[in-house]
């Protein structure tokens, strides 16, 4: 089989490697991949918007299956586009993937059908944003509408600062239209959790829950990134807990999602906050979370392709989806600066003896050298039988991966550590 996985980083390596253990997949492409996968795949330099070029390529080189991993070209329609084309994919149609790229939408789905979540606010207006802030309860949750990269959510601790961010994405359009809208909502307390689950659009089969690390620095501070770190399973994420998800949350979010004609299938990431009043739901993302896959993955003992063509035929209920009882441990390393201005270009070595196991989000090939081509460089994951060996034998790889610059959080898996072993 010839397969197309539509993206570039660090989720995208830890799909690849995946799809590549089953025995009839003979080539992968990535549109556009990096210099950091040619071991596992053939990049292909697509730009993951660009929907006409991925379509024709899919077209010409016969594709049997497409994976289309990042949130835009999944809001844009690329699943639609290549369906029209007659290529099976793994990933939501628009109308579905609207669950991630209107924040309003999300909020307005889970009032309608009593799904839990924090209490919230639509504006479209300034002024009357502005205005409701006069008595809204401190800290609050502002929240452009449309996709923003990650950067759209603003915890405001004064009324100053949420004053601010109000401006900042109404009246100076900091994020373009993904501002237009805003949705200001009540801050929530608890640990948070992410949940993955393939759905084909009936069914819902969760998988290996996880924690991110989302600060840039050590003891969750500094700025908010892409994520810095992940571990999987997530010690919040009791039985009990995951009972309740199932029946408030993830159950009810795929029939309201029927219900609304807008069937998802695909990859639905739950972002979940385990509150005193139960578990709620912070966000919803259309795709696979990206580093919780590079721990998830990692931990599944079903075949990936299998999976993902069940939630394509709609053959989900009869298909395994198994993980080992592992635990994994996941830490980025970053260039310095990052999430703000960072330097790229410098050789990037990774020993041949654990390339199986890191994932490489941000490099470029160069006269036969590897060099760094992103904030987030790479991730190297680790399973073991504890969670506690999983984080020692992460930050033992690390230590053996060497770019000018590296930077990386210390402290993966520290919290998670305390809530198991006390
Ligand atoms: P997001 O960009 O949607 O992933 O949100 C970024 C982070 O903001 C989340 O991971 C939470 O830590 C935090 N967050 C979002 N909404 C809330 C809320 N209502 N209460 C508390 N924290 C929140
Ligand atoms: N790790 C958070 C996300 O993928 O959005």
């Amino acid at each position: 089989m010839k397969l197309m996985v539509v993206g570039g980083g660090g989720r995208e390596h830890a799909i690849v490697k995946k799809l590549k253990e089953n025995p009839d997949v003979q080539v992968i492409y990535a549109l556009p991949g990096n210099g950091g996968m040619t071991d596992d795949c053939t990049p292909v330099p697509i730009a993951a918007t660009d929907l006409d070029a991925i379509v024709s390529f899919a077209v010409e080189h016969a594709i049997d299956y497409a994976v289309v991993a990042p949130d835009d070209p999944l809001v844009l329609g690329c699943v639609d586009a290549l369906e029209a084309k007659g290529i099976p994919c793994f990933g939501p149609h628009a109308n579905a993937a609207i669950i991630e790229g209107s924040k309003v939408f999300a909020k307005d789905l889970m009032k309608k059908y009593g799904i839990p979540t924090a209490k919230y606010a639509v504006f479209s207006d300034c002024d009357e944003a502005l205005a409701y802030l006069e008595t809204a309860p401190l800290p609050t949750v502002i929240k452009a509408d449309g996709l923003a990269l990650g950067k759209g959510v603003i915890i405001a601790q004064t009324k100053q600062d949420a004053q601010d961010a109000v401006l900042a994405m109404m009246q100076q359009k900091k994020f373009g239209k993904s501002g237009e809208n805003i949705v200001i909502e009540e801050f929530l307390e608890g640990p948070e959790v992410s949940v993955l689950a393939f759905t084909d659009g009936v069914c819902v089969k969760p998988m290996i829950s996880s924690m991110d690390h989302k600060r840039a620095l050590d003891g969750d501070l500094g700025l908010n990134t892409g994520g810095m770190g992940t571990v999987a399973p997530n010690p919040y994420y009791t039985e009990a807990v995951a009972s309740r998800c199932m029946q408030e949350i993830f159950l009810p979010t795929i029939r309201a999602m029927q219900q609304e004609g807008r069937p998802f299938k695909g990859c639905l990431y739950f972002g979940l906050m385990i509150t005193k009043d139960g578990p709620k739901v912070i966000e919803y993302n259309c795709r696979f979370g990206d580093p919780e896959t590079q721990v998830v993955l990692p931990l599944l003992q079903s075949d990936l392709l299998t999976v993902m063509q069940a939630t394509t035929d709609g053959t989900l209920a009869q298909t395994d989806v198994l993980f080992s009882d592992q635990s994994a441990c996941c830490v980025i390393m970053a260039s310095k600066g990052y999430p703000l201005a960072y330097e790229k270009g410098f050789e990037l070595t990774i020993p041949d003896e654990i390339k199986e196991n890191v994932y490489v989000a941000g490099a470029v090939q160069k006269d036969g050298r590897l060099l760094t081509n992103g904030g987030r460089v790479l991730g190297a994951t680790a399973t073991a039988a504890t969670l506690r060996e999983a984080v020692d034998k992460a930050y033992a790889m690390v230590e053996t991966i060497h770019f000018y610059n590296a930077f990386y959080r210390r402290d993966i898996g520290k919290r998670a550590l305390m809530a198991t072993e006390g």
